[in-house]
């Protein structure tokens, strides 16, 4: 048994079988890993054959840090049990949309800010897929031009739904999805507020703000999910404060932290390469002006969850965490 932490991962789920993969790719030091489900049962994570044990209070004793991966909501893993788990001595670190906009919880994506994890009284969000890998390549934007508007349009994969998702995908599940996902394109991803936006549409520019760090930030989004298995894409419009030159932002962007780009503007990853790798990339970078438009995608299941997460915990127990 290798020295280190105790981990639990909360959750069987996509999320939870590419936590097992990222933190053994990452080698994070662990001298056990537990994983907890709804059920008591053997599952295969990331090629490991696990006992999974019924997560209930008692199952976070001894535990160090806890990966919440369960789904959301009253019924959630988080809302039910990370007290729970924080109480027995564990930091969680929920992957959930529960307590991101909560004040008093800090919702961190490391390139972007990890000094707000010196903030945490036992609980650290991480933030929405689409949101994730949109800050991360604004960042170095902000910190150089300053950041007026964003408007977002997203092409959003069926994984990013959980195992119900790529189910519609593969075998034509129809209670997942409004409409049909196979051979269409569906404009509308969670519940519609009043004001016409989706829920995830509220999230990204919600959590964007809180990330960034600028409360007034206009951010408009279009979300969508298409028919791709793994890999979410944004098509993202940029307004700054100070005039930019495509030279300028592509400098920047090759030197940002978690940003692949190959310095060619003309040059587009798509879901099909991306699935798999921890960064986020970018191509099709145009800049006038005060306008920036760029094309990004990574996997959402990991930068989008699974690597922000590891890294987070990396910055909590000081290992480098710039190894994507
Ligand atoms: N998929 C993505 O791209 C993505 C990205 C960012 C964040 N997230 C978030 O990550 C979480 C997991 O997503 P996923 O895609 O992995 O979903 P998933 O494939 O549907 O898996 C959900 C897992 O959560 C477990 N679970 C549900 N309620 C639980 C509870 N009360 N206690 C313990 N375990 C519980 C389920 O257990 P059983 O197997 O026993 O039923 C299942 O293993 C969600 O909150 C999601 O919003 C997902």
């Amino acid at each position: 048994m290798r020295e280190g932490y105790t981990v639990a991962v909360v959750g069987a789920g996509l999320v939870g079988d590419r936590l097992v993969a990222e933190l053994r790719r990452r080698d994070f030091p662990m001298r056990e890993l537990r994983v907890l489900a709804r059920s008591a049962r053997q599952a295969v994570l990331a090629g490991e054959t696990f006992e999974v044990g019924v997560a209930e209070p008692e199952a976070f004793e001894g535990v160090d840090i806890a990966f919440f991966a369960g789904t959301e909501g009253e019924k959630g893993a988080a809302v039910q049990l990370a007290e729970e788990a924080i109480s027995r001595g564990a930091i969680v670190i929920d992957n959930g949309s529960d307590f991101r906009l909560d004040p008093g919880v800090p919702l961190v994506v490391p390139e972007v800010n990890a000094e707000a994890l010196g903030e945490h009284e036992g609980l650290i969000a991480n933030a929405n897929c689409s949101t994730i890998q949109m800050v991360v390549t604004l960042a170095p934007l902000a910190r150089e031009f300053g950041l007026k508007k964003i408007v977002v349009s997203t092409y959003q994969a069926v994984s990013g739904s959980g195992r119900s998702g790529v189910d519609a995908l593969e075998n034509g599940r129809e209670d997942v999805y409004p409409k049909p996902i196979t051979g269409n394109v569906i404009p509308l991803i969670g519940g519609v507020g009043e004001d016409g936006y989706t829920t995830e549409e509220t999230k990204m520019r919600e959590e964007s703000r809180k990330i960034l760090g600028l409360p007034d930030l206009e951010v408009f989004a279009t979300t969508v999910r298409i028919p791709v298995h793994t890999g979410h894409s944004e098509s993202v419009y940029v307004e700054t404060e100070r005039e930019a030159t495509l030279d300028q932002v592509l400098d920047l962007l090759r030197e940002a932290p978690g940003v692949e780009f190959s310095g060619d503007a003309s040059d587009f990853p798509t879901p099909l390469e991306v699935a798999g790798a921890p960064g986020t990339r970018v191509g099709r970078v145009r800049v006038e002006g005060n306008a920036i438009q760029y094309w990004c995608v990574a996997d959402n299941l990991l930068k989008g969850a699974a690597t922000n997460a590891v890294q987070i915990a990396e910055s909590l127990v000081g290992v480098a965490q710039a190894r994507a």
